[in-house]
């Protein structure tokens, strides 16, 4: 069993909207997925909850009761176990990051989050964990050309010692109406950009966490 944790300290940039985004996408992919929800707001509860098909076990619950829903994940023959987490407090966050195999720091592309991320890039390394950066609600390039504020926060997440994977997933009206359903980007609407997206930084992902696919084991 894999296990990844996306987390942010700032609010709002985007943590459940990737949580349930990746979750769906293994899901769809033949995996056996949970979904802990450890944010007291329950937005992965609630998006998950408007769901109408099969999909993602979900698990509300907090991070003293991670481990034990970790083991018992990974007993039961769970593939992935994807946790989203709320912004505060570091103690609680920590304790997710202690179990994961990849952290997944969500930063908008703006001056403010992506000084964030370096600070918490910062936990990610002194606890000893895997993590990436993904940028989230990046504005979509023109023509191939990346808008400047874009190329910025590329340049400085430089430095935050983590990998980045991508641009991650453009601002896109997709994600906002396919989430209020329970639904994937690619769900939504198979051939939209936003599925290309989603689909893009999976599997990214599950290259960093070693997972290989059927087809590429072959
Ligand atoms: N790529 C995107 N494009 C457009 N809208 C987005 C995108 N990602 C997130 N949003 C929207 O931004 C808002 C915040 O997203 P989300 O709830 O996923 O953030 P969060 O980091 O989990 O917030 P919180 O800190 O409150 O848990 C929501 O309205 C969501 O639909
Ligand atoms: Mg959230």
């Amino acid at each position: 069993m894999k296990t990844i944790v996306v987390t942010s300290r700032k609010g709002g940039v985007g943590k459940t909207t990737v949580a349930v985004n990746l979750a769906l996408e293994a899901f769809a992919a033949g995996a056996r997925v949970i979904v802990a929800d450890i944010d007291p707001q329950r937005s992965a509860t609630d998006a998950l909850k408007a769901r109408t098909r099969p999909g993602p076990s979900l698990v509300e619950t907090s991070a003293g009761k991670l481990f034990q829903l970790h083991m018992a994940a990974s007993r039961e023959g769970v593939d992935l176990l994807v946790i989203d987490t709320p912004s505060t407090p570091d103690a609680e966050v920590a304790m997710a990051m202690n179990i994961a195999d990849l952290c997944v720091l969500v930063s908008r592309p703006n001056f403010l989050d992506v000084a964030s991320v370096v600070r918490s890039s910062e936990a990610v390394r002194r606890l000893g964990r895997t993590g990436v950066v993904v940028l989230n609600q990046a504005p979509p390039s023109r023509k191939g050309i990346e808008p400047p504020v874009v190329l910025r926060a590329v340049e400085a997440l430089r430095f935050c010692g983590l990998p980045l994977a991508g641009i991650g997933l453009r601002a896109r009206a997709v994600y906002q109406a396919a989430i209020a359903h329970g639904v994937s980007a690619g769900e939504w609407d198979s051939n939209s950009t936003a599925a290309r997206e989603v689909a893009g930084l999976w599997r990214d992902l599950e290259h960093r966490l070693g997972v290989e696919r059927a087809a590429e084991s072959a």
